[in-house]
């Protein structure tokens, strides 16, 4: 009853936002995101009668967690077990980057607790299974690009996701700007509740997030690349304006991740497409072609020194089971 899982943490170019449901956590708007190769958590789960209460350790150390508490109750409601779990992970991801990641720990973590419990639970159920722990895991079943349909069911059967092809003619790849290593100041639970109960932009948001994500389809069919940067710069900004409507107001965004945002406008300028994406957080992630991930590196490392290119990267995976 035991079995390792890698996921892979994944940057959304058309973000989630904002819950329709907090308790099984339904999005108001679909999202698309890609997997990147760079970062994953690697997570062994095993289920035994023996243990008397749910064990987490993260990085070898024991933690209380909440969310990783809560998530193991359900999946042991879904999954009809009694027994406890003891879960182990560690964070592939670079010492101290701040880029730890819900998104890849809940993906490895639904999946390892899946096959440990001897189930073949397929992506889709994997997907709904993640989403459960943060929303954002539910991409990370995925490798490359993952759209998470928002579903309409009140039960959040249909909301789920699932793979699309990348554009096949466009090398892509991400660079990834670290900031500031610390701690989230406004996590992104508390983020969208604010934002969804008090932010007059919400409402907007959401329309405007569901055209972003058609348009997006588009021009990925298309392979489109600098209409699909411009589209997933400015969703990454009408989010972000969002928080700072709200009551209280509050933003992610440093004094370096404008200026970062500013180095990403110059290369253009320059004519070098790059654009840039941030989450609740405020480091900068910058989409580009792979031809010239190098020298948007280049420019933004007058900025941080810590910086990483990513490609679309691999599916999560059992590595080894009982
Ligand atoms: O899955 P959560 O609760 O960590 O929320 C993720 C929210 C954003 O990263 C800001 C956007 C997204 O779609 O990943």
């Amino acid at each position: 009853m035991k079995a390792t899982a890698i996921a892979h943490t994944n940057i959304a170019l058309i973000k989630y936002w904002g819950k329709r449901d907090n308790v099984l956590i339904l999005p108001a708007n679909s999202s698309l995101s890609m997997t990147l190769d760079q970062f994953y958590t690697e997570t062994t789960v095993e289920w035994s009668d023996s243990f008397t209460e749910d064990q987490f350790s993260l990085n070898g150390k024991i933690q209380s967690d909440a969310k990783v508490g809560r998530f193991l109750s359900i999946l042991r409601d879904q999954f009809s077990l009694t027994s406890f779990a003891h879960v182990t992970s560690t964070n592939h991801v670079p010492t101290a980057a701040g880029l730890a990641s819900s998104a890849s720990a809940f993906a490895a973590l639904a999946l390892a607790a899946s096959k440990a419990a001897g189930r073949n639970d397929d992506e889709t159920t994997l997907s709904r299974l993640a989403r459960q722990g943060s929303g954002s895991a539910s991409r990370s079943i995925f490798g490359g690009l993952a759209i998470w349909q928002k579903g309409e069911a009140n039960d959040g059967s249909d909301s789920y996701a699932y793979e699309i092809p990348t554009p096949s003619k466009l090398d892509l790849a991400l660079v990834v700007a670290v900031v500031d290593a610390g701690p989230k100041k406004v996590d992104s639970r508390l983020g969208m509740q604010t934002t969804v109960e008090t932010s007059p932009f919400f409402e907007a948001w959401t329309k405007q997030a569901t055209l972003d994500l058609e348009a997006m389809q588009r021009a990925m069919k298309e392979n489109d690349f600098v209409t699909m940067g411009e589209i997933a710069e400015r969703n990454a900004l009408t989010m972000h304006a969002t928080t700072m409507a709200a009551n209280p107001p509050f933003t992610y965004m440093q004094p370096l991740s404008l200026a970062l945002m500013d180095a990403v406008r110059d290369l253009r300028v320059a004519g070098i497409p790059a654009y840039f994406t941030m989450d609740a957080g405020p480091n900068v992630k910058v989409l580009c072609l792979t031809k010239d991930a190098e020298r948007v590196k280049e420019a933004l490392s007058v900025h941080t020194s810590l910086l990483y290119i990513c490609h679309p990267g691999p599916k999560a995976r059992v590595i080894t089971h009982d």
